[in-house]
């Protein structure tokens, strides 16, 4: 089935073609992480097509149960990490990167499988829309997984560790589904850090994970290999 794009925002478009090229780089035989999100869903629909219409023999691992739902049903072959062992290539989407392909994710409260799938792959591609380019990260909230048990506790040592990193007075947020509070597929909470700007991504993430309490951080350092921009006429940049 091939998309219609008459009735695609901008956004979208671009999100697409940045998908749409992303999938060339499979090959047969891989073993391929999916990610999460609205870019990842052009993508997997992409690769849907693609191993259809090719006869390709992939196995995928998804990062969400989203994922796993979409993929599954359009008849993608899954499996899980633990399985697998090793993957070929993830790709994934992004909430922002900067010159070093370091990137901010976690948007859609997926990071933690997504780091975990990403550094478990020989290669991480990325497919981003040009309003996720950045000079400097932290303009995108970055999202914390944190445990139920004491959130509010390592809520307070989280805002102190920023203070200590120059960051004080930024604010750390409880996301929020409607009513409630927010889950991951974990059945964790998410704390989004709203910085503005941060200087030493390498230094504060290290940081934030010693925190008791913190299961991961949003910053994906030195694990992206590619950056993949589509922009709506369809043309892609490739960083
Ligand atoms: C989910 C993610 C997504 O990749 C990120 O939020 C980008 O999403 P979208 O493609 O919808 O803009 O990290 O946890």
């Amino acid at each position: 089935m091939t998309e219609d794009t008459a009735d695609l925002s901008p956004a979208d478009r671009a999100k697409r073609a940045a998908a749409r090229r992303s999938v060339d780089f499979v090959r047969d035989g891989m073993k391929l992480g999916l990610g999460t999100g609205s870019t990842a869903v052009f993508m997997v629909r992409a690769l849907a097509e693609r191993v259809a219409a090719q006869g390709m023999d992939v196995t995928c691992v998804p990062t969400s149960e989203a994922t796993a739902r979409l993929a599954g049903g359009l008849g993608l072959r899954l499996s899980t990490l633990d399985a697998v062992g090793r993957l070929d290539l993830t790709i994934d989407g992004t909430d922002e990167f900067d010159p070093r392909l370091d990137l901010i994710k976690g948007g859609g409260g997926a990071h933690l499988r997504e780091k975990i799938v990403a550094t478990a792959s020989d290669r991480m591609i990325v497919i981003a829309d040009p309003a996720k380019q950045v000079a400097t990260l932290g303009a995108f909230p970055l999202p914390l997984e944190v445990v139920e048990f004491g959130w509010q506790v390592t809520r307070r040592l989280v805002a102190e560790l920023l203070a200590d990193h120059d960051l004080l007075g930024q604010t750390v947020a409880l996301r929020m589904a409607g009513d409630a509070p927010a889950r991951t597929d974990q059945g964790n909470l998410i704390l989004d850090l709203h910085l503005g700007r941060i200087g030493d991504a390498r230094a504060l993430s290290l940081a934030l994970n010693q925190i008791p309490g913190v299961v991961e951080n949003g910053l994906f350092l030195d694990i992206c290999d590619m950056v993949i921009v589509g922009h709506p006429d369809g043309r892609v940049d490739i960083h």
